[in-house]
């Protein structure tokens, strides 16, 4: 059953994966969020997990950074075991409608990667999240009376990026965060029949200069895990 980047036995996975960065925060969700978790692939130390959260089953694995990695782990989990629901839950880079430590529900992604162009045989391909799984977070959120914007974010292929004055056009285009996922994430769930959202915190500001530190880390982290697993 195994894949090439997934050793999970048939049926591994739930229907719905929370689909963080960094596995070794897919170790932190499953050992602190999810009930019963084991882990189900490690293939390049990817983890996964499969446990329950008030007794549905959830998986959670790590995406590793930016469009290709995440992209061909979404493929496989999507077109190989069967999900359905894929949940990023990641940290962004704050642009002028942001403050630090907010969350944001990701409800379009534009990019300047070239991966859904592709898609459309050279045309632009408007990535978006399941409006389902958008709504079912947002009214997670309210619930837990968790402040959140809905918007759109930048998924870039550059941490780094080159182009000096994009973040100005960015924030005059109203794109809320830069991340480095969503955009293939949407496009990959296009592609192949699932749903996808992504809901991000702003972990360091674009414009300020501020970082998270460690504690504010956990907390708004746990907010976004918390109001990801509401959804399933
Ligand atoms: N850029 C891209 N990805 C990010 C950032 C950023 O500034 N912060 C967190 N993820």
């Amino acid at each position: 059953m195994a894949t090439i980047h997934i050793n999970a036995a048939a049926g591994a996975f739930a229907e719905t994966v929370l689909f963080p960065g960094d596995p070794l925060r897919a170790k932190f969700i499953a050992e602190n969020f999810i009930d019963g978790a084991v882990e189900v692939t490690n293939v390049r130390n990817m983890l996964g997990f499969t446990g329950t959260y008030k007794g549905k089953k959830v998986s959670v694995m790590g995406s590793g950074m930016g469009i290709p990695s995440c992209s061909l782990y979404a493929k496989e989990l999507i077109t190989e075991y069967g999900v359905k629901n894929i949940i990023r839950i990641g940290t962004a880079g704050g642009l002028k409608g942001t403050k630090l430590k907010d969350m944001v529900i990701a409800t379009s992604a534009s990019t300047d990667s070239n991966v859904n162009r592709t898609r459309l045989l050279g045309f632009d391909f408007a990535p978006g999240a399941s409006f389902i799984l958008a709504k079912k977070a947002y009214e997670a959120a309210e619930r837990k009376k968790y402040p959140v914007l809905v918007g759109s974010c930048f998924s870039s292929d550059f941490f780094y990026h080159p182009v000096a004055n994009l973040v100005d056009q960015m924030e005059k285009m109203n794109i809320l965060c830069i991340e480095m996922e969503a955009a293939g994430l949407f496009g990959v769930a296009a592609e192949y029949g699932a749903n996808a959202l992504a809901i991000l915190t702003i972990s360091d500001h674009i414009r300020t200069g501020e970082a998270m530190n460690s504690e504010e880390r956990q907390l708004g982290l746990s907010r976004m895990i918390e109001v990801a697993l509401e959804t399933i």
